[in-house]
């Protein structure tokens, strides 16, 4: 064997016993809690053999409490590229085997590294976290480590997307970079974020919780709106970031991403002209409208158990990447509140940065009114998602479906925010409030009167404020019509160092 026989032979050995990062029994540990490894949660994500590491002998400086005498090559993440689908990603995956996953200043490097790469080529950054959080023997070094990861989160933000997995521990301030990111996915029963832990909860408040009650995946993806997905396998979770990222861009330099479709733009669908009811306070399913307007009905949901009165997510139609926000009437008449609005305004925001058309399907009774929400500052958070429909530049065409009330009819991507193309059905009630409420107020008329006069499309359309009624059955036709015409819009903003959206 030549020398450089023998060094290569060294070099494969080398790799294979980094491979098993914290080696053959945690990694089996790791697998009893039904986890997988970094690596395999790699090998499942990206496309089969396109994975290239970085970093691989890279190894941690510390010299505290014993960790001298150990440097596992790798230290504790797993970095480098790869292709999902044949487009090329960044990815980094925390390996618990190593340390428990946590984050030492080196570690911090390499994926401060991956993500500098990202930026500079213009590519995703997936993370797949799971950690004990700082690396405890380095002190401060693992917080600034931490500092580093969060400030290459900032740079990234609006230049490409930034997708958070959960897969295992998330806790004290290592939560900040998946919140910084773009979306976040939790995976049931094996990944949980929080502040602190149980025991110092109970400590501080004197408040006895479970992990999962704290901050597991029901939890985040439910209550607090901080995960926008919840799997409820590691496969379904990676399969749930692949179908993401087919609606995205590379960067935002780029166009959504255009496929070819077999559903005609022409097809009209004769059950949406009965599927307003008679009666105005009876519900319908929003999501039949919106099943029934895209390309096969296939619907990519975010934010799916989280303020469920407002339904956001992506879909195509006519092959185009479309972001679709729609009232829901069938959960708390579709209300705009504190979650429905600070749900809608971040995904508003995130289709605008990557030049993702707005589709707006409108069906809205007003804001949620009363003591819980104004101490909630609805005020505050209603005017998120004003500001992020009136800054958003990307083509927005709207259809009002029944309610457009009030101060919520502004918010829903009207003329003025410089709505694009609005249409109406001819059961939209385009006004100041409802008829009760109105009558209420002004004495002298009465609720048919008012209902006449104002509860419908004509108003609107007679002032300009939509471009056209049209009949239900039509939208997907009209929509996607409207989204070719739109293709080519531009829109400038005076210049300003950065906006101060209310937050
Ligand atoms: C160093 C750590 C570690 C850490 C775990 N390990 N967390 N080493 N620093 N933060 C090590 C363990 O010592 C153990 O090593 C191995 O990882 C596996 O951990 P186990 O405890 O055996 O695993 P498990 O029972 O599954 O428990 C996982 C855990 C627990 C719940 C995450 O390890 C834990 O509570 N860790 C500490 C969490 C924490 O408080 N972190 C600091 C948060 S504050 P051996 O060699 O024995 O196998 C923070 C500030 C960030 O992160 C601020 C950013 C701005």
């Amino acid at each position: 064997m030549s020398i450089l026989e023998e060094k290569v032979k060294a070099l494969v050995e080398r790799r294979s016993v980094a491979r098993l990062g914290g080696g053959q029994k945690r990694i089996d540990a790791q697998h009893a809690k039904g986890k997988k490894t970094a690596r395999e949660r790699l090998a499942l994500l990206l496309d089969e053999g396109s994975f290239e590491e970085f970093d691989m002998f890279v190894q941690h400086r510390c010299t505290n409490f014993g960790m001298e005498s150990s440097h596992p090559d790798g230290d504790g993440v797993v970095c480098g590229q790869g292709t999902i689908d044949g487009r090329l990603v960044f990815v980094f995956a925390q390996d618990f085997t190593v340390n428990g996953g946590s984050l030492s200043k080196t570690m911090s490097e390499k994926i401060c590294k991956v993500m500098d790469m990202a930026v500079k080529v213009g590519a995703p950054v997936i993370g797949l976290n799971d950690s004990g959080g700082a690396r405890i023997q380095e002190g401060i070094d693992s917080l600034a480590g931490y500092g580093e990861i969060f400030e290459r989160n900032i740079l990234a933000s609006g230049v490409v997307p930034q997708i958070s997995l959960i897969m295992g521990p998330c806790a004290g301030g290592a939560v900040y970079s998946p919140a910084l990111t773009d979306f976040t996915l939790m995976v049931k029963d094996t990944s949980y974020m929080f502040l602190t832990g149980p025991a110092v909860v109970k400590s501080v408040t004197g408040e006895t919780v479970t992990q999962e009650e704290l901050g597991g995946a029901g939890v985040h993806s439910s209550k607090s709106g901080v995960a926008h997905f919840a799997a409820d396998t590691e496969e379904d979770a990676i399969a749930q970031i692949k179908k993401l990222l087919s609606y995205l861009p590379q960067n935002n330099m780029e166009l959504a991403p255009q496929r070819p479709t077999n559903d005609p733009a022409g097809r009209l669908d004769d059950a949406l002209n009965t599927i307003v009811p008679d009666n105005p306070n009876k519900a319908y399913d929003m999501y039949g409208v919106i099943a029934s307007i895209v390309d096969d009905g296939d619907f990519f949901e975010v934010h799916k158990n989280f303020a469920k009165n407002i339904i956001v997510g992506f879909a195509h139609m006519g092959g185009r990447s479309v972001g679709i926000v729609a009232n829901q009437p069938g959960v708390l008449a579709g209300v705009l509140d504190i979650n429905a609005s600070r749900k809608a305004a971040r995904f508003v925001r995130f289709c605008d940065a990557f030049n993702i058309p707005l589709v707006t399907l409108v069906d809205v009774p007003g804001f949620l009114c009363g003591t819980q929400q104004e101490y909630g500052a609805i005020i505050t958070n209603g005017a998120k998602l004003l500001y992020a429909y009136g800054e958003a530049t990307v083509p927005k065409v709207t259809v009002t479906l029944r309610k457009s009330y009030g101060g919520a009819h502004i918010v829903m991507s009207c003329k003025q925010l410089h709505g694009d193309i609005n249409y109406a059905w001819p059961s939209a009630e385009i006004a100041v409030m409802g008829a009760k409420g109105a009558v209420g107020v002004i004495k002298d008329v009465t609720e048919e009167e008012y209902n006449e006069l104002f509860c419908n499309p004509y108003q609107a359309a007679q002032k300009g404020y939509i471009e056209d009624v049209i009949e239900p059955r039509n939208t997907r036709f009209r929509v996607i019509r409207a989204l070719e015409v739109l293709a080519g819009k531009r829109e400038e903003r005076p210049a300003k160092k950065h906006d101060n959206l209310p937050l």
